[in-house]
């Protein structure tokens, strides 16, 4: 049996990249290779229960956005990453810490040194083994997301232009030097194209 691929999702809120991950699902299942998908947000009975206080709880600092976060991840990998990698299952999963990397310390601020250590700390071995970052410019995000939302928005969603112009820059810059498997997607492209190329990035992660 190969080894099976954990993959994570990764880019600005309407960037298209939750679409992409339900095309990959589609392939997969087509292809009858096992997964499971799953969200950093989320992720468990657990993580669903943050995820409503990370959305639209009160205001809070970016230090207990990253700590909500890493316990739905924690949750996550114990109930379906760590099982489904052990079953030769691939994951799929919405979003990683490329986000907090990008929302937390580009967006608010929070060190980006503190965000890797608790990620270390989380994470231990389970790592994506590739982490697809979908790129599209922030104008053309927005207007997806709020005609997804059909105009309801969240905590994050309703943050003006700056904050998304840093969020933006984080991705980019971590996207560019922090790990040679964080694989930058044109977003704009057809869905099509875009799904094209991010199965080409699959075909080249080492399967070790
Ligand atoms: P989602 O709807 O794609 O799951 O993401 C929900 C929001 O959470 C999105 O606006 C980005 C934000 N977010 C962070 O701020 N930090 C994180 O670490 C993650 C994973 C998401």
């Amino acid at each position: 049996m190969t080894k099976p691929l954990f993959i994570a999702f990764e880019g600005i809120d309407g960037c298209g990249k939750t679409t992409q991950l339900e095309r990959l699902a589609m392939r997969l299942a087509a292809d009858k290779v096992d997964y499971v998908t799953c969200r950093a947000i989320g992720g468990s009975k657990l993580g669903d229960e943050v995820r409503k206080i990370f959305l639209h709880g009160p205001d809070m600092t970016a230090l207990s956005e990253l700590l909500l976060m890493s316990a739905c991840v924690a949750q996550m990998i114990a109930e379906v990453v760590r099982p489904a990698l052990a079953e030769g299952k691939w994951v799929l999963c919405d979003r990683w810490y490329l986000s907090s990397i990008a929302y937390q310390g580009y967006g608010k601020g929070l060190d980006i040194k503190t965000i890797d250590r608790i990620r270390k700390e989380v994470c231990q071995v389970f790592n994506p083994d590739l982490i697809v970052y979908i790129q599209a410019p922030i104008e053309v995000c927005k207007d997806r997301s709020f005609i997804r939302n059909k105009g309801k928005i969240d905590r994050f969603e309703s943050m003006g232009l700056d904050f998304f112009q840093r969020v933006e820059k984080g991705f980019e810059v971590t996207a560019s030097f922090f790990s040679p498997n964080i694989k930058r997607i044109d977003g704009t492209a057809p869905a099509s194209i875009v799904a094209r190329d991010i199965w080409n990035a699959i075909s080249e992660t080492p399967r070790v």
